[in-house]
């Protein structure tokens, strides 16, 4: 039987990101694991923080899965280059979309807003890449811890996710912005509300279809790619409770119905 590929996110967020592979990648099969015992990442101390994801990867690879996709922006930023050096099989990150972002805009000046963790805002991978793409300084950013704690409660009430929002960009001026960036896995959950708060012309882009492309084209150069699988997901989660196994699936069918 062909390996499945694994998922990897402190908690619900990565789902946005294995659904869009569930798109792409039909005869794959998936393994989907959270990190219950430590979701949020991105409020947490840093060392903290990878040594969870070490102790999550760990337990990851004894599933004898073919690649790992660290479906979690703050992770990808603290550990990616050590995960890399220590396992063979291939393991593929994710960043924010900036690069794109900033050439989206690079025409009409208008301003970039990158929506991610703390941790991720201010690790150096974050810094570098900005530094390295936005030469013409348009780029702003905002964590939103808040979001995280909505989606792992299932919280998608129209006034409270709407009056969140309303408070975080009282002070922005959106007109001068023309693109947001979804920086963090957990946001996509929450893209229809902020297509309705934000002005039409506002692009709103996040990094899983750049991911997805980068793991097909790593499990086509390595020739392991499924061709009979079954699109079968296995969920697991570091605290072992079945109510997560279960809010697990029912978050991943609300988001393929809203996307
Ligand atoms: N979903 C994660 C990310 O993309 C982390 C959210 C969290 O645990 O704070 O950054």
């Amino acid at each position: 039987m062909s390996k499945r590929i694994a998922f990897f996110d402190s908690g619900l967020g990565g789902l946005t990101v294995l659904s869009k592979a569930m798109d792409e990648l039909p005869n794959e099969d998936f393994l989907f694991f959270a990190d219950t015992l430590h979701v949020p990442y991105g409020v947490k101390k840093t060392e903290d923080v990878k040594r969870f994801i070490h102790q999550s990867i760990e337990t990851i690879v004894k599933e004898d899965v073919k690649a790992v996709v660290i479906a979690c922006n703050t992770a990808t930023s603290l550990a990616i280059t050590e995960l890399r050096d220590k396992y063979e099989i291939p393991v593929i990150g994710m960043e924010p979309a900036v690069k794109p972002a900033v050439e989206i805009n690079r025409p009409t000046g208008k301003r970039v807003l990158v929506f991610a963790t703390a941790i991720t805002l201010k690790e150096s991978k974050y810094i570098d890449l900005v530094r390295r793409v936005d030469d013409i300084n348009i780029v702003d950013s905002l964590p939103l811890p808040e979001l995280v704690e909505f989606c792992e409660a299932l919280n998608f009430d129209n006034n409270v996710i709407n009056d969140y929002f309303l408070k975080k960009l009282e002070n922005y001026d959106l007109n001068e912005y023309g693109t947001v960036v979804l920086g963090c896995t957990h946001y996509p959950f929450y893209k229809r509300f902020l297509m309705k708060l934000l002005p039409k012309h506002i692009q709103i882009v996040d990094g899983s279809k750049g991911t997805i492309k980068r793991l097909t084209q790593i499990l086509n150069a390595n020739s392991i790619c499924n061709l009979s699988g079954k699109h079968d997901v296995k969920f697991l989660c570091s605290n072992h409770s079945e109510e997560y196994l279960r809010k697990m699936k029912t978050a991943l069918d609300i988001f393929r119905d809203i996307t």
